[in-house]
């Protein structure tokens, strides 16, 4: 599988059969600007980690244009049906697995908030596991560490964990070396860092940091694609 990093928490999943959206916020997002635009998206899925607007972003105009099969909460799920009369949709909830076609979603907890930027709730934030093609993504959402990492890390064999670092409104550097001790994935993919002021970090250090605890860590540019 293909793994676009647009910036922020925003990437795209190149699957064999589809193409999978995260947390899609583009317009507004100066390093995801510069390497694409929202018009240009055309996933077949899109998942949404939680409704805040950093994550939920471009989804209504790309739910409206490409039509993809949303994946998120029951809330977030349920507001997309009223909200944007849109009911191509799958909910989920924190613990929950489901088997598609193209690969399997676990969806996980996340310690965070979630509300829409209108102010409607956005129920529990989330994070997803996605099984596909042989390989484990753990697609963490915003988090802070929680203990019950160490039971994923148990349960799963992750090649790749995108971990928020930018810290302020979720874990920073040292909160993500935490998880990945719990985690033990195969390579660390930073997220959620130096959008804005509040969330720069110094991503050398980071990894640094991430390499000497025994971890792979691999900083992505805005446009970068990871072959995992
Ligand atoms: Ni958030
Ligand atoms: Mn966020």
């Amino acid at each position: 599988m293909l793994v676009t990093y647009f910036g922020h928490s925003a990437l795209q999943i190149e699957l064999n059969s589809v193409i999978v959206l995260v947390d899609p916020f583009i317009t507004g997002n100066g390093l995801a600007e510069k390497v694409v635009s929202a018009d240009d998206l055309n996933p077949d899925v899109l998942l949404l980690t939680h409704a805040h607007g950093d994550h939920w972003g471009d989804a209504p105009a790309i739910i409206k244009r490409a039509k993809p099969l949303v994946v998120a909460n029951h809330e977030i799920v349920t507001y997309v049906g009223r909200e944007l009369e849109y009911n191509k949709s799958h909910g989920m909830n924190s613990g929950g697995k489901y088997d598609f076609a193209w690969g399997t979603l676990h969806q996980t907890r996340a310690e965070h908030s979630s509300s829409f930027p209108d102010g409607t709730y956005g129920g529990h934030p989330n994070g997803f596991i996605l099984e596909a093609e042989g390989k484990t993504v753990y697609l963490m959402g915003d988090t802070a560490p929680f203990a019950e990492m160490a039971w994923i890390g148990e349960d799963h064999n992750i090649d790749v964990a995108f971990m928020p670092i930018g810290d302020n409104f979720t874990m920073g550097p040292a909160g993500s070396l935490r998880a990945a001790r719990m985690l033990r994935p195969g390579i660390t993919v930073p997220v959620h860092y130096n959008t804005f002021p509040v969330i720069e970090v110094d991503t050398d250090g980071w990894a640094r940091d991430m390499k000497s605890a025994g971890f792979e860590a691999r900083v992505l540019a805005p446009g970068e694609t990871l072959d995992v």
